[in-house]
């Protein structure tokens, strides 16, 4: 089949690990004879300088015309330390996702056996631990408006605003994954304090009689964020509002060693987009450090996700299990071993996937 993918490395590390995860898509794409037709386009801090817009209407075009987008990062230090910073790179990144409808991320969670030491938390507790966050992606205190400060600057406010329908579809593509899964649903709010936490309650409880064979459990917050460490292995999947989900898949992230390990895939009403859940890590941007695992496992959901391609997206993720075993890794993993290079390490891979 012909891909038409569109391209946007974003800022910081994004470009190095884009072409990192490019390359390996080209090489699936050989290896199954698929066509492979890319564009690339500017998001974020790069676009605001280039263009003056973080998310220009060109890439939103390009977005729409594609049959799937790969994403890298975006940010840039030099606006997170001006809160004044009339446009944002991050802004970019939410028009992006408003625009294309993208109201479903889905975050996996999973070890790599070759890593368990390399988890902060004991290894019986990560051991086999296998689950995925569903983060509702376009609504909550991120697009919620009014938003802004008082004319005396001393006073700020953000609001918090869900429609039934919003909850309704993601918990249903929820249950959706749910029922692929081992049919365990914990839907995480704040019903014991936050308005749109309970509307989230008690529309999950309507539509949990729809799905029989699935178990839905209901999970305060700060509650969950204690069991992810605790006990990870007690979620399948956990399905959140917007801000509850960026933060507890950070904290998730913690279980497989590295932040620089975990892909995301965000769905919806237009083009799917394939991102790695971590940020721009500008300190390392331009030095070949950064781990390009998380945007090559993007292009492995784009395979599986985007194209239900599942064998090249299988491959994908045999040829990043086998760099891990052969300790061809990155510095945030290396840990007294040789640190490879993103470049090596992404070619590595490549190699892999080419014998
Ligand atoms: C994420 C990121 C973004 C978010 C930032 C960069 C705006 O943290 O994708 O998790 O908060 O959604
Ligand atoms: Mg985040």
């Amino acid at each position: 089949m012909t891909l038409h993918i569109a391209v946007l490395p974003g800022d910081g590390i994004g470009p190095e690990i884009m072409k990192q995860a490019l390359d390996v898509t080209k090489a699936v794409c050989e290896k199954f004879g698929h066509q492979l037709e890319f564009e690339e386009a500017l998001v974020g801090a790069c676009a605001i300088d280039a263009v003056g817009d973080p998310y220009p209407p060109e890439t939103h075009e390009l977005c729409m015309q594609s049959d799937a987008v790969l994403f890298g990062a975006i940010g840039d230090p030099k606006y997170d330390n001006d809160p004044n910073a009339k446009v944002r790179p991050e802004q970019g990144l939410l028009r992006m996702r408003k625009q294309l409808g993208l109201y479903g991320n889905i975050r996996p969670v999973v070890t790599f056996p070759s890593l368990i030491h390399k988890s902060p938390l004991r290894a019986e507790l990560v051991e086999g631990a296998d689950f995925i966050c569903i983060r509702e992606l376009t609504g909550g205190m991120y697009f919620g408006r009014p938003q802004g400060r008082s004319e005396d600057g001393n006073t700020a406010y953000d609001t918090c605003i869900y429609t039934r329908e919003e909850i309704e579809r993601i918990l249903h593509l929820a249950y959706k994954f749910a029922g692929q899964r081992r049919k365990k649903l914990t839907v995480v709010d704040k019903a014991n304090v936050i308005a749109t936490s309970r509307l989230w309650r008690q529309i999950a409880q309507e539509i949990a009689p729809q799905y029989p064979d699935i178990e839905t459990d209901f999970l305060f917050v700060d509650n969950a964020a204690m069991r992810i460490i605790q006990w990870p292995k007690s979620f399948d999947v956990l399905v959140t509002e917007n801000l509850f989900g960026d933060i507890l898949t950070d904290e998730a992230s913690v279980i497989t060693g590295s932040l620089g390990l975990l892909p995301s895939a965000s769905i919806g009403l237009h083009t799917s987009l394939f991102e790695p859940i971590h940020g721009s890590y500008p300190q390392a941007a331009g030095k070949d450090i950064a781990n390009p695992v998380a945007m090559i496992l993007s292009a492995a959901l784009m395979f599986e996700l985007g194209f239900n391609l599942m064998r090249e997206g299988a491959l994908i993720r045999e040829a990043v299990n086998a760099s891990m075993e052969a300790g061809i890794v990155t510095e945030d993993i290396a840990e007294g071993g040789k640190a490879y290079k993103t470049s090596e390490v992404g070619k590595w891979i490549v190699d892999y996937i080419r014998k």
